[in-house]
């Protein structure tokens, strides 16, 4: 009998969870189907696969990662580490709670670069078309090589899709805003912020992207800072100098004038207004039609799509939890795939959604939101022997990082937490955040020289120095 194909798309921490997951099962004795992840970039890691590009990349492609050169992890790093590869393990010592970019890339790296994985993913490879052919059940997938330019079309029994949904822009239009002679960027093109000290820039959007750039450029001494909001301030106790506007009525030139009728002069804006899914591969009616939110319509548990049961999506929806639940997804849907968990009807499997869709349409609060992304990840992780850990302590950590930005927006990547997977308790980084200028893996990883800043911040006197 001819081995079952399954196509991944992208190699992102939900694509490389998927080889993982299947990985695991084989290392346990199972037979397991021919696989083949496309990725459209040189290496993987997805968003954390750090660009310095904007727009297109060197093949013509759209430039994938919306990170920026001086990012650090904005959630604690005990809510979202493997079960079955821990930070103790990757780094041999404790760390920090919120690492730099660099460092999480190097975590997700070092799970699966001694395995065998890798040579599964056929890098610099786009995925271009999609479809379900119903008379002979197979896909038809048809991808670019960028490096020679040459299209192929090959069949297979499933598709997973880890293509993500945080690289197309929304991009919304503001009254005027052509007239506006600064530098205007979306935050998925926006890299750094030094070139905003002593600028005034403003920040449109209420969400993590507007908070951490908008902190960004306060860091990198920005005059001022002001972000406005659409529909509720975020309401932080933002330093002098960081303020919260309403939103925008128009743009005259340099001047933006807000909806409770004040009004600022600004030298550049950074629209930080979110993104869309969007899959350019799929034709309408396998795509994924959704906003951001933690239940996207017509997916089964959350991965399996509604319309072709043998289609399925990983980290579709709005994120407390990533890594982790990538893998909790990842290990459903491989089990599917296996045969070692058998899908109910259609109507069942809508009956199910509909009771979660009623609960997440109930949600009030940001704690029901945790505790919402934690149960779902608990119901998919006890179906399969993805390792059980302690979603419970998981949410704990999530409700009080939300308190910890209440009590201090500049100051909350400088708390640590234990980690729920060994018990370790996390170091505190040798610098506090707002005055790390330097996001490099080998100076978080190095005890830098004693500096005066940090004797300060630890509350030592100066150590004199010549
Ligand atoms: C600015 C920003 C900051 C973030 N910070 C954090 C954070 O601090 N902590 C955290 O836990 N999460 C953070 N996230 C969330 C992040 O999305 C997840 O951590 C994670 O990267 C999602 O993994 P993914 O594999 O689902 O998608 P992605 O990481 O987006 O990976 C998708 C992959 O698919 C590939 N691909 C796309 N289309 C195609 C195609 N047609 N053909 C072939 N390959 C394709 C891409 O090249 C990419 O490698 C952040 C996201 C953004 C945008
Ligand atoms: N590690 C980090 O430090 C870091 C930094 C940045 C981003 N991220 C991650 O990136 C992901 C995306 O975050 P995001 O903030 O970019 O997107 P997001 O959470 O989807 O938020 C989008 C924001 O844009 C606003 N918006 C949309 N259309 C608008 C319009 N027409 N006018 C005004 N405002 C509009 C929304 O306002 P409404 O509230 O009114 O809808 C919302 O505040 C998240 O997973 C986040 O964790 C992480």
């Amino acid at each position: 009998m001819t081995k079952q194909r399954v196509a991944i798309i992208g190699a992102g921490p939900s694509g490389i969870a998927q080889l993982r997951a299947f990985e695991s099962a084989k290392e346990k004795g199972a037979e397991i189907p021919e696989l083949v992840c496309f990725e459209k970039q040189d290496d993987w890691g997805g968003q954390w696969n750090y660009s310095w590009r904007t727009g297109t990349d060197k093949y013509g492609e759209p430039v994938h990662s919306s990170m920026y050169r001086n990012l650090w992890s904005n959630g604690p790093k005990e809510v979202l580490e493997f079960a079955d590869y821990t930070f103790d393990e990757h780094f041999g010592k404790p760390i920090s709670s919120y690492p730099p970019r660099e460092v999480l890339w190097d975590y997700i790296d070092g799970r699966v670069k001694q395995s065998d994985v890798k040579k599964l993913v056929r890098f610099a490879t786009v995925v271009r078309w999609v479809e379900f052919n119903d008379d002979t059940e197979m896909f038809s997938v048809t991808v670019e090589d960028l490096k020679t330019g040459e299209t192929e079309t090959s069949e297979f029994d499933y598709v997973v899709v880890g293509s993500g949904h945080f690289s197309f822009p929304n991009y919304p239009d503001f009254d005027g805003i052509e007239t506006f002679p600064g530098f205007v960027v979306h935050a998925h093109d926006f890299r750094g912020a030094e070139s905003f000290a002593n600028q005034d820039v403003l920040m449109i959007g209420a969400s993590y992207s507007a908070e951490d750039i908008g902190s960004q450029a306060y860091k990198m001494g920005a005059r001022s800072v002001t972000m406005s909001y659409r529909t509720e301030p975020m309401g932080y106790d933002w330093p002098e100098g960081m303020e919260e506007q309403p939103g925008i009525k128009y743009i005259d030139g340099n001047t933006v004038h807000f909806v409770n009728g004040e009004s600022k002069n600004f030298h550049a804006i950074v629209l930080c207004t979110g993104y869309l899914h969007h899959y350019p591969f799929l034709p309408s009616e396998l795509a994924l039609h959704s906003p951001n939110n933690l239940y996207p319509e017509h997916l089964y548990q959350g991965v399996v799509s509604e319309v072709n049961n043998r289609m399925f999506w990983l980290g579709a929806q709005d994120q407390w939890l990533t890594f982790n639940m990538f893998d909790a997804q990842a290990w459903y849907v491989r089990d599917v795939i296996l045969g070692r968990i058998a899908l109910p009807s259609l109507e069942e499997q809508r009956a199910h959604m509909a009771t979660w869709r009623q609960r997440f349409d109930a949600m009030e609060t940001a704690d029901d939101q945790i505790d919402f992304q934690t149960d779902y990840v608990r119901d998919l992780i006890s179906q399969t022997d993805y390792p059980m850990f302690d979603l419970h302590e998981v949410a704990r950590i999530l409700k009080s990082w939300v308190q910890d930005k209440k009590d201090d927006i500049m100051g909350y990547r400088n708390a640590t937490y234990r980690s729920v997977m060994t018990g370790t308790m996390a170091a505190r980084h040798h610098t506090e955040w707002v005055n790390e200028l330097d996001s490099s893996l080998e100076r978080y990883l190095n005890e830098p020289e004693a500096d005066e800043v940090r004797d300060i911040w630890e509350g030592r006197e100066a150590v004199q120095r010549r």
